[in-house]
């Protein structure tokens, strides 16, 4: 779908397209550091070139009109600034709202209403943040469209709220910041617990990222989502009696292996290991990108994948056969299971030349493994949200 397309789309919805204006909001990928946002721990996402465009125009009374191209079942969704609560039937747009919702709550001047066309070319529910992208897509509208000057940062933070608190999924904020403040050809280094952040070139001369979504649905993400979480912290609160921490991002290993008795409970410590691990082999893992050494960083992205499996117990049949036949396929460099788990998407390390063989003979392995089909898409590394025009 090209602007000019999407235009005309706006215009047979809402009129006329005079006068809109064009966004764009990328989707991410985490290409190390999973499970560990939350744990105050390390990440190394980046944003995609695929994400989510919004066609916007201003109305003159306090009415919101939007419409999304990926849901047109639901048809236009409208409602006025009087009244922006969550509705069951508001579906996907209340992604939106709840960020629209958060920034009022906050004292943000919003009075008057938009009309706005929304495309995303991520696939939905597959790990690749196609809420998070709407959510700051609609938060750097708002910005934009009222002037409100928030710092960007800031406003990462307001779309984490609205996701917490409007949506009620209790997420990190990792997906939201990957999204905001990604930037070209780099991943970026964030301490989730200081939120201090640097980017790192990606210098992938000849090396492509291949993503492959498993296409299984993520049924039970969110409860098993956040039952790790609280495992996490039973965990902390354990080794808080010896150790003065906030989070077990904090932990050495040689810490970690002396306290862990204190955890008591054998899942627990699982659970804690892999993030104080982890967030490890995190800054081992962006140590070794930076002196050139994608062998080192691949081979810490497989051990990534064998601690959620082993350890975190979040991937499942799909995601350990997509890893495993890509473990083997020719010109792999690393690959894991990327975002929350339990179904969802792989990122890999390819070497340009086998990118077509290795879909081919990871795509064939994939299906005789488990009966399902996988889509692949070798993503290009862009910007955060951002204006287009
Ligand atoms: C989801 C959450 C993130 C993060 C990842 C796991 O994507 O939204 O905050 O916790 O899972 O790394």
């Amino acid at each position: 779908m090209n602007i000019s397309e999407l235009q005309n789309k706006f215009e047979k919805q809402f009129g006329t397209a005079q006068n809109t204006r064009l966004f764009f909001s990328p989707g991410r990928v985490n290409l190390i550091g999973e499970h560990t946002d939350y744990n105050g721990g390390f990440v190394f996402p980046c944003a995609l070139n695929i994400g989510t465009y919004a066609v916007v125009n201003e109305r003159e009374d306090n009415v919101i009109r939007m419409y999304s191209l990926n849901f047109e079942d639901k048809g236009v969704i409208e409602f006025s600034l009087d009244d922006i609560s969550f509705k069951d039937e508001h579906d996907w747009a209340n992604y939106a709202k709840g960020v629209l919702s958060t920034l009022i709550d906050a004292g943000y001047k919003i009075d008057k209403g938009m009309d706005i066309l929304f495309y995303g070319n991520i696939p939905n529910g597959a790990g690749l943040s196609s809420s998070a992208s709407l959510e700051v897509l609609m938060g750097v509208i708002l910005d934009s469209v009222f002037n409100l000057n928030i710092d960007r940062v800031e406003l990462v933070k307001f779309t984490q709220k609205a996701e917490n608190n409007y949506i009620g999924v209790n997420c990190g904020i990792m997906d939201m910041f990957a999204v905001g403040m990604g930037k070209q050809d780099s991943a970026i280094l964030l301490d989730c617990n200081t939120l201090n952040y640097k980017y790192a070139p990606l210098n992938l001369d000849g090396i492509s990222i291949v993503i492959a979504n498993t296409n299984k649905r993520r049924g039970l993400a969110d409860s098993k989502y956040n039952e790790r979480r609280s495992e996490c912290e039973s965990a902390l609160e354990k080794l808080q009696q010896q150790y003065p921490i906030k989070s077990l991002g904090e932990l050495t290993k040689e810490q970690f292996e002396e306290g862990k008795h204190l955890i008591g409970n054998p899942v627990w410590e699982k659970r804690a290991k892999h993030a104080v691990y982890e967030n490890l082999r995190t800054l081992e893992a962006v140590e070794k990108l930076q002196n050139g050494d994608l062998g080192a960083f691949g081979e810490l992205m497989n051990q990534s994948h064998i601690s959620l499996r082993d350890d975190y117990e979040v991937t499942g049949i799909e995601l350990d056969s997509l890893v495993a036949a890509s473990w083997k396929a020719p010109g792999v460099i690393g690959s894991r299971m990327t975002g929350a788990g339990f179904g969802g998407c792989t990122v890999s390390l390819v070497r340009n030349e086998s990118v077509e063989a290795f879909i081919e003979q990871v795509g064939k392995e994939y299906t005789d493994a488990v009966g399902l089909t996988a889509d692949f898409y070798v993503v290009n590394v862009g910007d955060g949200t951002k204006e287009l025009n």
